[in-house]
C-alpha cells in the first residue's frame, strides 16, 4: 500500500512538472522546423545601431538587428546572404572559420551543417521579461 502511494505522488507531481512546462515557450514559438519562424518582433535591446560588446571570448555574438524578414528553412538561409564569406554587405561581420568546420574536424569550403541554424547560437535581443531568471554577469563586472 506504502508503494502504491509512493508511485501515486510521483505521477503526481511528474504530472505537475509536465503542464508547468508546458506554459513555457520558446520566442521561436511552435513553428515546424521548415517554417518560417513565429517570431514577429524582434527590437534591438540597445539604444541606437551597432554590435553589441561581447561578455567573454568564446560568446556567440548577440544578434543585434531583427531577423523578422530573414527567415532560416531546410532549404534555404538568408542570414548567409549578409554574413558569408563571399557577401558583400558592409559592416556584416563574416562568420568566423570555426563555422566551416565538421564534427570531424575537417575544414568544408562552406558552412558546416552543424552550423547551418544560427539562432541556435545567435540570438535577437527582445525587449521581453525573460522566462526563466538569470543571474549571468559578465566579466568585465567582476
Ligand atoms: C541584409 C543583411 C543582413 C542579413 C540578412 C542578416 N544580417 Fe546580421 N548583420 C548585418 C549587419 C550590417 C550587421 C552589423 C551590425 C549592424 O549594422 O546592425 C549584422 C550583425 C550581426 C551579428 C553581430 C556580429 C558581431 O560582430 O557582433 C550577428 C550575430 C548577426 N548579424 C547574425 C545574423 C543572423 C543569425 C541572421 C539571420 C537570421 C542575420 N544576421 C541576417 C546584416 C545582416
Ligand atoms: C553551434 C553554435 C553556433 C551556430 C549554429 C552558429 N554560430 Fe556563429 N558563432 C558561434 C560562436 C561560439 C562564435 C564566437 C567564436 C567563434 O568565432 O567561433 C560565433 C561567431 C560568429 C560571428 C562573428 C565572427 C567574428 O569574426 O567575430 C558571426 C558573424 C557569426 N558567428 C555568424 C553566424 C551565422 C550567420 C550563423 C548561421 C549560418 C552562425 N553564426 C551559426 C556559434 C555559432
Amino acid at each position: 500500500m506504502k508503494a502504491f502511494i509512493i508511485a501515486l505522488a510521483l505521477i503526481v507531481v511528474s504530472s505537475v512538472a509536465w503542464a508547468g512546462a508546458a506554459n513555457v515557450q520558446s520566442l521561436r514559438g511552435d513553428a515546424a522546423l521548415d517554417a518560417p519562424s513565429a517570431q514577429t518582433s524582434a527590437k534591438a535591446w540597445q539604444d541606437g545601431e551597432g554590435k553589441i560588446q561581447r561578455n567573454y571570448a568564446q560568446q556567440p555574438p548577440l544578434v543585434p538587428h531583427s531577423i523578422e524578414d530573414f527567415p532560416i528553412t531546410r532549404e534555404d538561409n538568408s542570414c548567409l546572404a549578409c554574413h558569408n564569406w563571399d557577401s558583400q554587405m558592409p559592416g556584416a561581420t563574416k562568420v568566423a572559420v570555426s563555422h566551416f568546420v565538421n564534427r570531424d574536424g575537417e575544414a568544408l569550403s562552406n558552412i558546416s551543417p552543424n552550423r547551418y541554424f544560427c539562432t541556435q547560437c545567435h540570438v535577437p535581443q527582445t525587449d521581453a521579461r525573460p522566462l526563466v531568471p538569470n543571474i549571468f554577469r559578465s566579466l568585465t563586472e567582476e
